[in-house]
């Protein structure tokens, strides 16, 4: 059981996260839940009250906070100076500024250090995001670039947060945008990923299929 690294990207809503932790599971590997990092330190941002568009002041706290994460597939926990942040940072606050947060370069420095770091020490292990491929992993054994139709992935972040799918549509878009435009590490699909569009799929199909494609390449 030598090193394995899969790197999962895609925009929200596209199943990464399902995906990747079952993934993980099924591989006896650990997961990585790069988003959680990005709003974990939004919250960090918000709870401290400088202004989002201060990239010196949002970098300062980024740089200050205790954060730590978990890389249990089944569980993980995330802590921000020892405070328990798993529901907070899917929140609409937090959801709202995350990507303003995100897009400043030396949060992303930052953090990237940290994920190529955990990676390194787990050896196995499913990371998802944005820029896993293209920037943090781009020696990974498996680069999976995951998508679906908006209204699919509206749909099924409606249903997960109970709220309105127009909203959620809306909200989707406007990440998507802010996620793919920015000039630092923006949503990209690595050159050598496998494109796997979730619409019609079920997540069960979709795990199967990378554990083809994984066996196809020992
Ligand atoms: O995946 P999730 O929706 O939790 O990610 C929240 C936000 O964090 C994304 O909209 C994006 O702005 C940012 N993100 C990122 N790079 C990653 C993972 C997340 O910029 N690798």
């Amino acid at each position: 059981i030598g090193r394995c690294v899969v790197a999962v990207d895609g925009p929200s809503g596209s199943g990464k996260s399902t995906v990747s932790r079952r993934l993980a599971t099924s591989l006896g590997a650990r997961y990585l839940d790069t988003g959680a990092m990005y709003r974990a330190i939004t919250w960090a941002v918000l709870r401290s009250g400088v202004d989002l568009n201060d990239a010196h002041a949002v970098a300062k706290v980024a740089g200050e906070v205790d954060l730590r994460i978990g890389t249990d597939p089944e569980g993980y926990a995330v802590t921000a100076d020892g405070v328990n942040v798993e529901t907070d940072i899917r929140g609409a606050d937090v959801t709202a500024a995350v990507s303003a947060v995100a897009a400043v370069p030396a949060v992303r420095a930052l953090l990237v250090a940290r994920q190529r770091d955990m990676i390194d020490k787990a050896g196995r292990i499913v990371v998802e995001g944005r820029d896993i491929g293209s920037v943090v992993a781009p020696d990974a054994d498996l680069k999976v670039y995951l998508t679906a139709s908006a209204a699919a992935r509206a749909a099924r972040r409606s249903a997960e947060n109970a709220a309105d799918v127009a909203a959620t549509a809306a909200d989707l878009a406007r990440r998507d945008q802010l996620d793919s435009t920015r000039k630092a590490d923006p949503l990209a699909q690595a050159a050598d990923a496998v494109v796997l569009d979730s619409t019609e799929l079920g997540i069960d199909e979709v795990v199967a299929r990378l554990r083809e494609l994984l066996t196809e390449r020992g």
